[in-house]
């Protein structure tokens, strides 16, 4: 079934996890990349790079045209930032930052794309994550922007029915990418200082968003698992609607708190990370 797939956020992690395993798998393979660098490193893995970044309508129009004649068989939309810290120290703008790439991106990037997909009854994959159905204390900004995007698969999973577009959201776990480091050197720039007499409490959070970090950096799963399920999504004949995609335990610790009432999942979720 290979065909053209478009991936955004090819540069690094999950995305280029991704590109190297439907390259190999035979799928002429489009990388979205925002760095030169990454665009030499997609083209020795065989992937057709495009500078694409998903906040940029003319990016979006100008990618849009470069794919028009290939046609476009399937849209990953993975590019995504991981906006984290105490929601009282994050200033407006990180948290926007978050939005407009992690939801309001996925949307421009469908909504661009969905022509050429339309044409060959193709499919949609967009990366949500474990924290669009859990929302941990400190992952705030970044919870709130893939719940978020879990409203945007349902209504435009049932949208796109009568196109023959499916669309499927990819629920990761903790998985070793960049994202993590990347996630904590933003957060020391933006972090706004904490107002007078709460400095004990948020100095205690933030060495614990610090520990959270490292940990999913060393113990995350390998991207590898996560292109996997791309893979699947693309070419299985009755994809699901979401696949959560972590280790066991996780897994069913997010899905029992979930269940959970609500004081009740607050007091475990505070010890749980020793706030
Ligand atoms: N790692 C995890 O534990 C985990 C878990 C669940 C879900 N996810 C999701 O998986 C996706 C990929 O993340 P990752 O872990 O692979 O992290 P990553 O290595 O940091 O990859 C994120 C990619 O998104 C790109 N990107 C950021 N802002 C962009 C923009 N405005 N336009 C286009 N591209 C942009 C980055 O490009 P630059 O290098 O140019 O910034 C980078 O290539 C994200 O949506 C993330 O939320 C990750």
């Amino acid at each position: 079934m290979a065909g053209s797939v478009l991936i955004t956020g090819a540069g690094s992690g999950i995305g280029l996890a991704t590109a190297r395993l439907l390259a190999a798998r035979g799928y002429r393979v489009h990388g979205g990349v925002r760095k030169g660098e990454d665009a030499e490193r997609l083209r020795a893995l065989g992937v057709e790079p495009l500078l694409l970044d998903v906040t940029r309508e003319e990016d979006l129009l100008r990618a849009r045209e470069a794919l028009r004649e290939k046609g476009l068989f399937g849209l990953v939309a993975n590019a995504g930032v991981a906006v984290a810290g105490p929601l009282e120290l994050v200033p407006p703008s990180a948290f926007r930052q978050a939005l407009e790439v992690n939801l309001l991106g996925v949307h421009a990037t469908v909504q661009a794309f969905l022509p050429l997909l339309r044409g060959g009854r193709g499919r949609v994959v967009l990366m949500g994550s474990v924290s669009g159905l859990l929302a941990l204390p400190l992952m705030g900004p970044y919870a709130a922007s893939k719940f978020a995007l879990e409203a945007l698969a349902d209504a435009l999973r049932v949208e796109l029915k009568p196109f023959g577009v499916r669309v499927i959201l990819i629920e990761p776990g903790s998985v070793a990418t960049p994202i993590w480091e990347r996630s904590e050197r933003a957060a020391e720039g933006y972090l706004l200082p904490p107002p007078s007499g709460t400095e004990e409490v948020y100095g205690r959070y933030l060495e614990v968003a610090r520990r959270m970090a490292r940990r999913n950096a060393r113990r995350g799963l390998p991207p590898e698992r996560v292109a996997e399920a791309v893979l699947h999504a693309l070419e299985s004949p009755r994809p699901r609607a979401r696949y959560l995609v972590a280790r066991r335990e996780r897994a069913w610790q997010t899905l029992f708190l979930r269940l959970l009432p609500t004081p009740l999942r607050d007091q475990l979720l505070a010890r749980a990370l020793g706030v």
